[in-house]
């Protein structure tokens, strides 16, 4: 096989296998290498794809318990099939698994099978057998899940994400060690279901990196759902025993120990670049002090030809910023000009209600001295919500206090993962607080909400 190539790809996740895709749209002979039996990475495997199965499948189990009777539907008899659950979970990471091996025969692509190590500058062995070279080698090994000392996971009674993606029966009490996006999102799929969770994080705020006034929104919301928070609360110990785990609390500043008894423990603290085995250093490839592979702006290593992309190297661990990633660096090997605007870059989190955002927090623009000013809209007061019976939340936009163009907006609310992609579009578009109220939204819809919270940012809000 060897020279083949132009393109070899060192994982098919959604950073490598979109990489590999657009490559061969643009006419280069790609090979992808991948050492999990089906291709998709984390994101399709155990990530975004399983566990939104799970929380779609678990709101509805929620909604038929607690919500359809406000809408005159009595239901009876409301039981939760586990093993149905799981089972249709796994059917739609294997549709959506299979649905990648059919792009690559569609775009033929080489499906490799193995784990690829760097034995030199520009040359790979699969499974320390075969041995490929290609012009340029693409590394988007992703990461995986951070471990806490002292609690060991074992995916029985004290589980990374993955173990808790599969439990075979609801636990009585879960404790979700690290109250961010895995955290939130698994510990909201266990409550729905039944179980006692529990929360313990380490800061004195939940997923810390969201703007201060969505995530104490959030946090409101979550504990009105029953999930229960211990912050400033560092996880010292962890003894499993029969029947479930004794954990030793302490609080984040130090003083004395607390006991609490769990029946599982899902540790969620964080995931770190996955570069086991690759062979680096014979390559040469440098890493920051996280483990990150160091890329400049056109994702090349200081080794000419080795270039990398997706969560193994900096910035946020989404899925579709590892894609952009794939495609900009197709387009770069193709002589193109492939960029990402990391600017531009929605995160959502899958609970109920969802919460999504792009661009800046507003203490990430008061840090940077920015003068912005806030329009904010409640969908207490959106005609849609109401009808649908959900009017949890707010949109929140910020604007140069100045120029009026957005810098951030921050959505609290039913299906915000879906509005948030017009406020990404007007971000990429440059737009101004006002272009975004100036645009006609359909009535009655919960994009309305976009649209007057736009217009609150001069005051000029119809409905509130
Ligand atoms: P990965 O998807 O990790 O893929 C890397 C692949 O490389 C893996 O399949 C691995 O087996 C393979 N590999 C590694 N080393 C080798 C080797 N030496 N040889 C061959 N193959 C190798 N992101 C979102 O945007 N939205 C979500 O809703 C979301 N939900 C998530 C839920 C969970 C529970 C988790 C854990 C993550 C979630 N993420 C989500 C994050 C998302 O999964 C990652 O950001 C994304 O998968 C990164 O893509 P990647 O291609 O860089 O790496
Ligand atoms: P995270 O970074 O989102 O959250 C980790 C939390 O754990 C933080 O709040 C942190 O302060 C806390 N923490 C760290 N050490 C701790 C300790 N010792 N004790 C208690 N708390 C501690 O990481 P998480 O939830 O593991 O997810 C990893 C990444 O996967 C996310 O950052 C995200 O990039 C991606 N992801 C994205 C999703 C989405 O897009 N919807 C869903 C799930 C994961």
């Amino acid at each position: 096989m060897a020279g083949d190539f132009d393109v070899i790809v060192i994982g098919g996740g959604p950073g490598g296998y979109v990489a590999a895709i657009r490559a061969a749209q643009l006419g280069m002979r790609v090979a992808c290498v991948e050492k999990r039996p089906t291709l998709g990475g984390t994101c399709l495997n155990i990530g975004c794809i399983p566990s939104k199965a799970l929380l779609q499948s678990s709101e509805k189990f929620a909604e038929a318990n607690h919500a359809f009777a406000a809408h005159g539907v009595k239901l009876s008899g409301v039981a939760l099939d586990l093993p149905t659950m799981m089972a249709r979970k796994d059917k739609v990471v294997a549709a959506n698994t299979s649905g990648v091996d059919y792009l690559f025969r569609k775009h033929k692509i080489e499906r490799v099978s193995g784990a690829a190590a760097f034995t030199a500058p520009g040359e790979i062995s699969v499974d320390r057998k075969t041995t490929m070279k290609a012009k340029s080698l693409i590394i988007a090994t992703g990461s995986e899940s951070m471990e806490l000392p002292g609690v060991p996971v074992d995916e029985k009674t004290i589980l990374s994400s993955t173990g808790a993606l599969s439990l075979g029966a609801v636990p009585k009490h879960l404790v979700v060690v690290g109250g961010g996006y895995i955290g939130l999102e698994m510990g909201s799929v266990w409550s729905r279901l039944g179980a006692e969770v529990t929360v313990v994080e380490f800061l004195d705020r939940i997923v810390p990196n969201m703007d201060g006034e969505t995530g104490a929104a959030l946090h409101k919301v979550l504990a009105k759902q029953g999930l229960q928070f211990r912050l400033s609360t560092k996880v010292a110990a962890a003894k499993p025993g029969k029947g479930g785990v004794t954990l030793s609390l302490e609080p984040a500043s130090g003083g004395a120990a607390q006991e609490l008894k769990a029946d599982a423990v899902l540790v969620a603290i964080g995931r770190r670049p996955y570069t086991d085995g690759l062979g680096l250093e014979k390559a040469g490839v440098v890493r920051d002090n996280k483990g990150r592979v160091t890329v400049d702006k056109r994702f090349a290593t200081n080794v000419p030809g080795i270039y990398a992309i997706g969560d193994v190297i900096a910035g946020p661990m989404l899925a579709h910023k590892a894609s952009e990633e794939g495609v900009a660096l197709a387009e770069i090997l193709a002589g193109q000009h492939g960029q990402v605007n990391y600017d531009a870059i929605p995160a959502v989190i899958y609970t109920a209600p969802e919460v999504a955002s792009v661009g800046r927090s507003e203490e990430e623009l008061k840090a940077a001295g920015l003068a912005y000013k806030t329009g904010k809209f409640p969908f207490s007061a959106n005609a849609r919500a109401r009808a649908n019976g959900e009017t949890e939340g707010f949109v929140k936009v910020l604007a140069d206090a100045a120029a009026d163009r957005v810098l951030g907006v921050h959505i609290i609310g039913p299906d915000a993962g879906t509005m948030i992609a017009e406020c990404v579009t007007a971000m990429e578009f440059g737009a101004s607080a006002e272009d975004i109220g100036r645009i006609c939204h359909a009535h009655p819809t919960l994009n309305e909400a976009v649209k007057e919270a736009a217009l609150a940012v001069g005051g000029e809000a119809i409905h509130i």
